[in-house]
């Protein structure tokens, strides 16, 4: 057997290797708080140089820093010398994840991929896009999408839709939270499913890449298009993976769902989508908003604030301010009923123009007092109610009261 000091020289050197995709620290050892619950290390290229980038995650908001060479290493070993719970580093050909027994003591475990899955390593020119799915392989649900050629190419007009699927599991990945689901099989449910590649590519990458058995109910009102999906989905022989014809509010599951995603669902399905994934205690939600038109109107009808007088004077501008207003509460209140929230950039698609990610981890962390005060001063300055607010009014009760 592996010595402890051995496994974790072999963690650092996963950290500090060229392969290295991503590695995420999170959670604490029992009774203990490391400073952060959340840091991320990833690659990236500033000015020719490969650096790596430490994202450390304080609960509301990430700092970045770069390092590289012995200053790396050094901050590694300061964060290797944290309580955190548990520790994943995803490299081009293996994944390591170590956990901390009760007592403290490191296991590791180790998950070499096959050949054909290992992550080709591609450096930006200043942050790390590893493409999860090779570009150059036939995967057959890219083929059944029309995505990739027979021979397995990502076809000239289908490169947009290709970046956006890795980018998405990327997102996906690199909240480190996969190997925290522990019930089998993990269900995902995707509200406003829509043309559904990102929905099919969430299927394949749990089952297939990490080998997470994981079931797929895919939701939308476009009967026509499910029809077509349940006949890719038979074609592939994923038989965990389901379509319904229902308006996300009244879709019944007949479980919780583990992993949530609302994917440009339009307006307030987005916050129906959110509200389902917080009343069902969903560990991650994934929502990248479209349309935002209910606050918009509120904020017509309310008395504009001072300042931003000469901002709401321009309808473009007033649209975009009330698109961020709209992310922005949707975000607060699920930090406000215990989930990490973070806003992210995604990449935008045909359909909509909007490029951002709302993505939150329940980690079940009680409101803390300044978030509470925060968001009663953000509604009192706009004079709006949020549609989320409306549909989680229960729930936001005990906490705002
Ligand atoms: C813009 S498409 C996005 C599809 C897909 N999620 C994506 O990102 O490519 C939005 C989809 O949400 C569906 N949708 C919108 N409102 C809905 C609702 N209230 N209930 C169910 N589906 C809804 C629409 O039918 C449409 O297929």
């Amino acid at each position: 057997m592996m010595s402890e000091q051995n496994e974790m020289a072999l963690l650092r050197e996963a950290i500090l290797g060229d392969g290295l995709v991503e590695a995420v620290f999170q959670g604490a050892q029992r009774g203990a708080a490391p400073p952060w619950p959340r840091v991320a290390i990833r690659p990236v290229r500033i000015r020719q140089a490969r650096h790596l980038q430490f994202a450390y995650f304080d609960g509301v908001q990430e700092v970045a820093k770069n390092y590289r060479g012995e200053e790396a290493g050094a901050k590694l070993d300061e964060l290797l010398a944290l309580p955190f719970k548990s520790i994943q580093a995803i490299t081009a050909g293996e994944t390591l994840r170590v956990q901390f027994s009760k007592k403290g003591r490191a296991i590791l475990h180790r998950e070499r991929r096959h050949q054909e899955q290992t992550i080709p390593l591609e450096l930006a020119h200043d942050r790390a896009k590893p493409s999860l799915l090779p570009e150059d392989e036939p995967i057959p649900f890219l083929q059944a999408l029309g995505v990739m050629t027979a021979d397995g190419r990502v076809r000239a007009d289908q490169q947009r839709k290709f970046r956006q699927i890795n980018e998405f599991l990327r997102l996906i990945e690199e909240t480190g939270e996969l190997a925290e689901l522990t019930e089998r099989p993990v269900r995902v449910v995707d509200l406003g499913c829509g043309s559904a590649a990102l929905t099919f590519a969430t299927y394949y990458y749990l089952n297939e890449v990490r080998g997470i058995p994981a079931t797929l109910t895919g939701v939308d009102t476009k009967a026509h298009l499910l029809e077509r999906h349940r006949a890719t989905a038979e074609r592939l022989g994923w038989d965990g993976m389901r379509f319904q014809t229902a308006r996300i509010i009244d879709y019944e599951a007949d479980a919780p769902a583990d992993i949530v995603l609302a994917l440009h669902a339009c307006d307030t399905a987005t916050d129906e989508a959110l509200a389902r994934a917080v009343r069902w205690g969903s560990r991650l939600i994934f929502s990248a908003p479209c349309c935002h038109h209910h606050l918009q109107a509120q904020l017509a009808a309310a008395e504009t604030p001072e300042p931003f007088r000469p901002v709401l004077r321009h309808g473009i501008l007033r649209e975009r301010l009330g698109d961020t207003l709209t992310d922005a509460f949707r975000a607060h209140i699920l930090r406000l009923l215990g989930y990490r929230a973070e806003v992210l950039e995604f990449v935008a698609v045909e359909h909509t123009p909007k490029n951002l990610m709302i993505r939150a981890v329940h980690t079940g962390a009680p409101a803390l007092p300044s978030l509470v005060a925060e968001y009663r001063a953000m509604k009192a300055y706009w004079g709006v109610t949020p549609f989320l607010e409306e549909l989680l009014r229960d729930r936001l009760v005990a906490v705002l009261s």
